[in-house]
């Protein structure tokens, strides 16, 4: 795979908290368009990949390397900043702020002003801020919720709210969105919404990274599947071998994984 290709390589990453090895030296490969999967039975270590690799939490050894650029573990660094975006197994929005706000929110992270040049207002910010909610309201658009635009976060349905934060996410313009379980919580008619919103952001050039527990979505969105199992990948490569790999039956505990 030559290197123009390679959007991400995770390299012997590993996480303690105590006692538990959250991520034993785990390894991996993201290339540039496709939509990877990452699963694995609660507490595989799977978020803390995530946080480890947005610079939330500091990976003790390892190192990841983005777009060519490798991520030094000692200083943290600007997930957004770089180009990877990222949503949360546990909702992140600001509640008292309307759906379009939370999306300014993410995009002011890409402007010089910033969060706080664009509370002091002058002629220059004025415009920027213009232009930044015309992108919003895209944005929400994008994502299917436009008509909530004005509402609180908190009024939104659960699956509005999970699209709010990928509205929120894509505002960054990332190069990576990583989405740990965006369907948690969805039913089937928001689920099969939300697998055609990811596939769409994929054929818009964003490359996908999924946490997902429902198997079935995960299968039929990814091109290629990791599996973790207490902090250690056994297994990649594509659903369908993914699917029939004994020791990923196993760690299921013999549930289906198809
Ligand atoms: N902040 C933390 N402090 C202590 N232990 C943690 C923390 N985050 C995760 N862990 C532990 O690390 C392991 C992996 O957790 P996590 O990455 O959340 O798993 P997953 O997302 O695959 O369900 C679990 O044993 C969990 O309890
Ligand atoms: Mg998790």
């Amino acid at each position: 795979m030559s290197a123009h290709q390679v959007l991400l390589e995770a390299h012997e990453v590993a996480k303690h908290f105590g006692g538990v090895k959250a991520l034993h030296d785990v390894s991996l490969t993201i290339r540039r368009g496709e939509i990877y999967g990452l699963i694995g039975p609660n507490g595989a270590g799977k978020t803390t990949f995530f946080n480890c690799l947005t610079g939330l939490y500091r990976n003790e050894s390892g190192h990841f390397v983005f777009d060519g650029v490798k991520l030094a573990a000692d200083a943290p660094h600007k997930a957004a900043e770089i180009g990877i975006a990222r949503t949360f197994q546990n909702i992140r929005l600001f509640g008292n702020m309307t759906a379009i706000e939370n999306v300014m929110v993410g995009r002011h992270l890409r402007t010089r002003a910033g969060v706080f040049g664009a509370i002091s207002r002058n002629a220059a910010t004025r415009a920027e801020e213009a232009a930044i909610a015309r992108r919003a309201e895209e944005l929400l658009h994008y994502v299917g919720i436009q008509e909530r635009a004005h509402d609180y976060a908190r009024h939104l349905s659960y699956g509005d709210q999970r699209r709010l934060e990928i509205a929120r996410a894509l505002a960054t313009e990332p190069k990576l969105l990583a989405l740990d379980e965006p369907a948690a919580g969805m039913n089937g008619t928001e689920t099969e919404a939300l697998r055609l919103l990811v596939e769409g952001i994929c054929r818009d050039g964003v490359t996908v990274l999924l946490i997902e527990h429902d198997v079935k979505l995960v299968m039929g969105l990814c091109g290629r599947v990791a599996v973790l199992d207490y902090g250690e990948k056994i297994c990649e490569d594509v659903p369908a071998v993914v699917q029939k790999d004994p020791r990923v039956i196993e760690a299921y505990l013999g549930g289906s994984v198809a």
